[in-house]
């Protein structure tokens, strides 16, 4: 957006924190993708406060969030088990820099949950946690170049900030990609190591395995492509990742960071019963405290181990996120929550299938209840890979948001990411959401 800034309705203050925040903050904000996910809302808005599935912005107005912190508030906004807890460690001390007992626990509790790790390590953030396992997987196999999927999105950091939203122009040809630094500043030694794909294409994947025989550490992927509008493994797709890595010597990485704990008490390596050689966790294992890991197979992980390969950090797992991550997944491990939030962002799924169908708008609704987004294709087919989302109609998007924002639901505002539901949404809440979506939908 050019030229002087409005304000909306009821949202002034908003308007004057981002205002004053320019002065100090780099462009106002503490993250890049905040300055870039207010859609055509011309500012950022300022929450204040939250309870359950409901924040607050500093105007007072209330909404039903679907955000709820990019998934990490997967039990809702100031919930009231992980408050208890985590005022306990507030006066026992939050950090000592030392071993510590939660860490233990919340290792044990990951390695009973999912299928592939045997050995956790902990981390602050998903893009240390994604640095953590590359490095582990190299470390592993000698070997340096790591094959991604084009626009799959493993954080920041230089290792793989490559190709996550190119330009069709600048990213080449459909089938042989060119890896694109996300950023100025990434250097080119950094791009040359890695490998890029397109999604859902073995043909494809086989000629790059082929060309590079012998020289990649890993291939990673976000099982459901989150950061991708939700895109899913086509059928057998994750299975076929799961042969060429074994058949190669490959690690194979799943970016958890998303679907972790949230599709379920084992993530998506159990929802599509493919299990990788390393996987990594952040958001919803935290329960909103930044805390993250990558777990893996015993032989992976092993010079990790040994002291041969490193990793550190000072924060790594203190008591205070350690704690939340035990609480978290104390709930999370019970099947009737996952199932829970899975049902509810089914039924928005479906709101949002009908509205379409009545209205007559194309469009495709795609990922799992716990995660899902709408993608306004133009025949109303599902998108395969990151190339189908440069042809989808983004304005719409944007349109459709906004009206959800100004009947009081917040979602993400970049149709490439996706809903998260929360633990905590009620009956009462899906259906104000149902119903904004139908009204929504009346205005495209
Ligand atoms: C799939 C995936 N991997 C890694 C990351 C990076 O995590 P963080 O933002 O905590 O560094 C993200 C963040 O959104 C993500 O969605």
């Amino acid at each position: 957006m050019t030229g002087q800034i409005q304000t909306l309705s009821g949202t002034h203050t908003s308007h004057e924190w981002f205002d004053r925040a320019q002065a100090s903050l780099a462009g106002g904000v503490s993250s890049s993708s905040r300055l870039t996910s207010t859609g055509p809302h011309p500012y950022p808005l300022y929450m204040a406060s939250g309870s359950g599935t409901r924040i607050r912005d500093v105007d007072g107005n209330e909404y039903i969030d679907y955000l709820i912190s990019y998934g990490s508030a997967v039990l809702g906004h100031a919930a009231p088990e992980l408050t208890e807890a985590l005022t306990a460690v507030l006066h026992t001390g939050t950090m000592f820099g030392t071993c510590n007992t939660p860490e233990v626990e919340l290792a044990e509790l990951i390695c009973e949950m999912v299928p592939c790790a045997q050995l956790v390590r902990f981390a602050n953030s998903g893009s240390e946690a994604v640095q953590g396992a590359v490095r582990a997987a190299r470390g592993y196999t000698g070997r340096s170049k790591i094959l991604k999927f084009e626009g799959h999105y493993h954080g920041w950091s230089d290792t793989l900030a490559i190709s996550n939203r190119p330009g069709e122009a600048e990213a080449g040809s459909y089938a042989m990609p060119r890896p694109v630094p996300h950023s100025p500043g990434i250097p080119a030694g950094v791009v040359d190591d890695v490998l890029v794909c397109p999604w859902n294409d073995p043909a494809a994947l086989r000629t790059l395995l082929d060309a590079h025989r012998g020289e990649v550490a890993a291939v990673i992927c976000e099982p459901i492509v989150a950061n991708n509008a939700c895109t899913m493994p086509a059928p057998g797709y994750l299975d076929l990742l799961r042969e060429e890595c074994t058949a190669r010597g490959i690690v194979l990485i799943f970016d958890e960071v998303c679907t972790g704990f949230r599709t379920g008490p084992a993530g998506a390596q159990a929802l599509f019963d493919v299990v990788p050689d390393l996987a990594v966790f952040s958001k919803a294992l935290g329960g909103g405290l930044p805390i993250a890991a990558f777990a893996g197979q015993r032989h992976v992980m092993e010079p990790l181990a040994q002291g041969h390969v490193k990793h550190g950090g000072t924060y790594n797992a203190s008591p205070l996120c350690a704690t939340s991550g035990l609480v978290t997944l104390r709930q999370l491990s019970q099947p009737e929550v996952t199932k829970h939030i899975d049902d509810s962002g089914m039924r928005i799924m479906e709101a949002i299938r009908r509205a379409a169908h009545d209205h007559r708008i194309p469009c495709a609704v795609q990922g799992v209840g716990a995660m899902f987004q709408i993608v306004f294709t133009t025949d109303g087919t599902p998108t395969r890979h990151y190339r189908d989302l440069l042809h989808t109609d983004q304005a719409r998007y944007h349109a459709f948001r906004h009206e959800l924002l100004k009947r009081g639901i917040h979602t993400n505002a970049y149709g490439m990411a996706c809903w998260f539901v929360a633990a905590t949404v009620t009956t009462q809440e899906l259906d104000a959401t149902c119903q904004a979506v139908d009204e929504a939908f009346s205005t495209l």
